[in-house]
């Protein structure tokens, strides 16, 4: 198993808004990224918000020109998990959903090297469950990144069951490797933060739905009353209405109280495909 200065390759899967962000950080880390997804429009804006994300960078003097050239060679899109057959470590940030994420998992184990490290960026799914799906569940590990993956200062790790503290330890250096803070989490459904994030939010669809104040105010409140630099409905249209939704149900599963019943408004936006700002709609209408 590659230590974390030896990981030279890295697989992403799921060139979404998180996928394309742990692309950007591996590749500016100086690792090979095998980027895949199966939507080959979500790989061309992939490449085309990480190459304009470094450049900026760039611009500002936070990274020579030619080190965001070199990072931007770094990544390779590709079609297939057979073509993830050298990567030392796979971060899977494909959709929240858990018979989708194992399926992936089977084929990984398959496909990869003996030695790889697989991960996943899952908000809320058990990492053990996950694991379950491989023959190598010591070498499967949550590692959960926040959005926007560049700018957020946090990983947090999540050890299933048969984690082994090898994998543990290479996983947090190369997260340290990439800039961030580590914290490590025991795998408990939404883990440390959206354990406590996601009920805040569900909380102000509740203030929404009953009426107690309009969306402008809910976040005005929350943003100015303590600081939050986004109120809990934007970031939910940040984050994705359909991520939260999928995350509040793992909760609700897995921990069994009724206080993490999903508020009807926020099913309602999902089944009407209003997911926030990456469909242009979801609270707030995005131009
Ligand atoms: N990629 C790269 N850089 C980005 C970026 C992106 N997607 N979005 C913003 N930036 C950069 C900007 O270039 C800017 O850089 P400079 O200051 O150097 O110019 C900086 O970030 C600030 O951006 P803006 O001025 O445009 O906007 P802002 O000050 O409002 O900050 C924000 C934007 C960082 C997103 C801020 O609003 C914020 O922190 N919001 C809350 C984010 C949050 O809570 N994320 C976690 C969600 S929960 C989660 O991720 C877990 C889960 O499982 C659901
Ligand atoms: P997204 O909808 O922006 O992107 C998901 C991408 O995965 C899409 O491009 C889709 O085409 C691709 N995909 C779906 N199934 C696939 C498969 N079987 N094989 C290959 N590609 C597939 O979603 P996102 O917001 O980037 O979330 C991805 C993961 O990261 C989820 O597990 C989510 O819970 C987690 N996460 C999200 C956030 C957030 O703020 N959005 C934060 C942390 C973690």
């Amino acid at each position: 198993m590659a230590t974390a200065g030896e990981i030279a390759a890295v697989g992403v899967i799921g060139a979404g808004q998180m996928g394309s962000g742990i692309a950007q950080l591996a590749a500016a880390a100086g690792c090979a990224v095998l980027l895949l997804d199966a939507d080959s429009a979500a790989l061309s804006r992939a490449v085309a918000s990480i190459s304009a994300s470094l450049r900026r960078l760039a611009a500002k003097g936070q990274l020579s020109q030619a080190a965001c050239e070199d990072s931007i060679k770094r990544i390779r899109c590709v079609s297939t998990v057979q073509d993830l057959r050298d990567a030392d470590l796979v971060i899977e940030a494909i959709v929240e959903n858990e018979d989708v994420k194992k399926k992936l998992f089977v084929e990984l184990d398959k496909i990869t090297k003996p030695s790889a490290i697989l991960a996943s960026n899952t908000s809320s799914i058990s990492i053990t469950r996950l694991a379950s799906a491989t023959k190598r569940p010591s070498q499967v590990i949550g590692m959960h990144f926040f959005n926007p993956p560049p700018i957020m200062k946090l990983i947090e790790i999540i050890r299933g069951a048969d984690t082994s503290d090898e994998v543990f330890a290479a996983v947090k250096s190369f997260s340290e490797r990439l800039g961030k803070t580590v914290i490590c989490s025991q795998d408990y459904p939404g883990f440390i933060v959206n354990r406590i994030l996601m009920p805040m939010i569900n909380e102000a669809f509740w203030a929404l739905y009953t009426g107690v104040a309009t969306q402008e105010d809910i976040d005005t409140g929350m943003k100015l009353g303590t600081n939050h630099p986004m109120g809990p409905l934007q970031l939910a249209d940040f984050i994705g209405l359909d991520v939260c939704l999928s995350v509040l149900r793992v909760l609700h599963n897995g921990l069994g109280d009724n206080k993490y019943s999903p508020c009807p408004l926020l099913v309602q936006y999902v089944d009407a495909g209003r997911l926030g700002k990456k469909r242009g709609v979801g609270v707030y209408s995005y131009g």
